[in-house]
């Protein structure tokens, strides 16, 4: 789940004022793990579920009982009253979709963005997946996205400065000839959904934030096909491509520290 319309991120982890996660204990680290595998489950499954004619209620409580299942509870529900378990997003529509009566057609490009909460901790995920028959331009987007992160995550690093994430995400999708959007980033996460700092998905030399061994980050790719706006939808939670092209989003939770992260909510 991305933060919306991050303004001028000015915070900084020596400064910040709001907390923000950071491993300190094994206690925090194996917390962090079951919420993560919780967030990778409920994704699995309901990508599984992912076929024409099934809706989008369907599909959420195919996630709201995955993580029932293991004693979760949604986070979006619990922080921002939510109206659904996780968010779906079709299409032009990019994130925060809400599960109602929509029809999953073929074709179709599907956001599955689920970010459960674990006695007190937070882990977010998302992904796109794609209806057969799968047009070249949805199968670029989504491998765009996919790729933009890897990239990136490839950089995160303690001591490593947090522009550069947003740099290699930009760099990566305007190669494959896409648009970043810029109103929608990253962010921390691990006790709240949206902590600082915010992870943008392009470089801003303002930034001059620098990753610390433990900092725990969502970062998700977020791009669509011609535009790097977005536009709200009148329910008040759907936000879609200003121009309404096509969208795809990857995200993973990962823990800062020496040598590779680690993606909490990946296999
Ligand atoms: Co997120």
């Amino acid at each position: 789940m991305p933060s919306v319309a991050a303004a001028v991120p000015r915070a900084t982890n020596e400064k910040a004022e709001i907390a923000f996660m950071s491993v300190e204990s094994e206690k925090d680290l194996a917390a962090l793990r079951r919420v993560g595998r919780v967030t990778r489950l409920t994704l699995e499954r309901m990508r599984a579920s992912v076929r024409p004619g099934i809706t989008t209620a369907e599909l959420d409580d195919i996630g709201r009982s995955v993580m029932e299942e293991h004693g979760a509870r949604s986070a979006p529900r619990l922080f921002y009253r939510f109206p659904g378990w996780t968010c779906i997003s079709i299409n032009d529509q990019v994130v925060h979709g809400v599960p109602g009566s929509r029809v999953i057609r073929e074709g179709d490009l599907v956001t599955l963005d689920a970010t459960p909460e674990l006695d007190g901790y937070v882990a977010d995920a998302a992904i796109t997946v794609a209806v057969p028959p799968v047009s070249p331009l949805a199968r670029a987007l989504c491998e765009c996205a996919e790729a933009a992160f890897y990239k990136a995550a490839a950089l995160a690093r303690p001591g490593a400065p947090l522009s550069l994430l947003g740099g290699a995400v930009e760099r990566e999708v305007k190669r494959r000839g896409f648009r970043v959007l810029r109103e929608l980033s990253g962010h921390g996460t691990g006790r709240r959904i949206h902590e600082p700092p915010s992870v943008l998905n392009y470089h801003d030399a303002r930034v001059r934030t620098r990753l610390t061994d433990g900092l725990v980050i969502a970062l998700e790719p977020l791009i669509a096909a011609t535009t790097s706006r977005t536009r709200a939808l009148p329910d008040g939670w759907t936000v879609s491509s200003e121009d309404g092209s096509l969208t795809a989003h990857f995200e993973h939770t990962l823990v800062v520290r020496r040598g590779e992260p680690l993606l909490l909510t990946a296999a």
